[in-house]
């Protein structure tokens, strides 16, 4: 169970449903952050809202965004984070696209100050699989955007921490070096979708999936027959994912 189940249940006479039923979901990126209202199915309830990542990316600058996407959003219970970089429990220890002050920045808990709601933060990549995946097999879940992210499931039980955007894959140079934005921005669409098709023959080579979902902001620019097990997932399962880090740990492995 939650440990938020208690919070909402101060109400002796209402009829509500005693979990808390708003979560406010934000998607941090490198390039936009966005932020919308889940029902308690995690159906939106608003309109995602979106400002542009602050540059320089500071810890600041970067909360101060999210507070007030939040104000804008309205009333919530509960917040979730997805964050490009590693977490773990609500402590930053990577973050490749955004400013260099952030390791060891205790997310959560800041945010948590801030809004005055319990607040989880996990991998941005693991939120957007956590809102594709079906719970069979071998998922393996990549986004491209600014960086290059990656989660691996194995039926429905996520395998933490996978940061395949480092990894070399062409010579010397990285999956987010080779497919990610400025990537993309450089060689263009048509080499880039070139590159993309190899990434995929190599990774269904090497982790044997069940399915490969690819998501993330260019996934849109995505120009390939890519075959009946790799499926093309919209942007906003960054933010609907959101509500399945309100699930127990022990059933996901790593919402925070
Ligand atoms: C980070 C990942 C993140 C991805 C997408 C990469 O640079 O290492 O943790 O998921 O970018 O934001």
């Amino acid at each position: 169970m939650s440990r938020l189940s208690s919070r909402s249940s101060n109400s002796t006479f209402s009829q509500k449903p005693l979990m808390p039923v708003t979560t406010l979901a934000v998607d941090i990126g490198g390039t936009g952050i966005k932020a919308i209202l889940l029902d308690a199915e995690g159906n939106p309830l608003t309109e995602r809202s979106r400002v542009r990542t602050p540059r320089p990316a500071t810890p600041q600058a970067v909360v101060a965004a999210v507070v007030k996407l939040a104000g804008e959003q309205g009333m919530f219970d509960r917040v979730s984070v997805g964050f490009p970089g590693v977490v773990r429990q609500g402590v930053v220890h990577t973050a490749p696209n955004l400013d260099g002050s952030w390791q060891g920045m205790e997310l959560a808990q800041v945010l948590e100050k801030l809004l005055h709601k319990p607040v989880r933060v996990a991998n941005d990549a693991d939120v957007q699989g956590l809102g594709v995946i079906q719970g069979r097999g071998v998922e393996l879940v990549i986004t491209l955007g600014t960086g290059v992210g990656s989660a691996l499931f194995v039926d429905g039980r996520l395998v933490p921490n996978l940061e395949l955007a480092h990894h070399p894959f062409h010579g010397d140079k990285t999956y987010e070096e080779e497919l990610g934005a400025a990537a993309l921005h450089k060689v263009g669409k048509k080499k880039w979708n070139h590159r993309l098709s190899r990434a995929v023959a190599v990774l269904s080579r090497v982790f044997n999936y069940d399915v490969l979902y690819i998501g993330g902001g260019n996934a849109k620019k995505v120009a390939l027959d890519l075959g009946p097990n790799v499926k093309l997932v919209s942007n906003m399962a960054g933010l609907l994912g959101g509500i399945a880090c309100w699930q127990s740990p022990d059933e996901q492995g790593r919402p925070d």
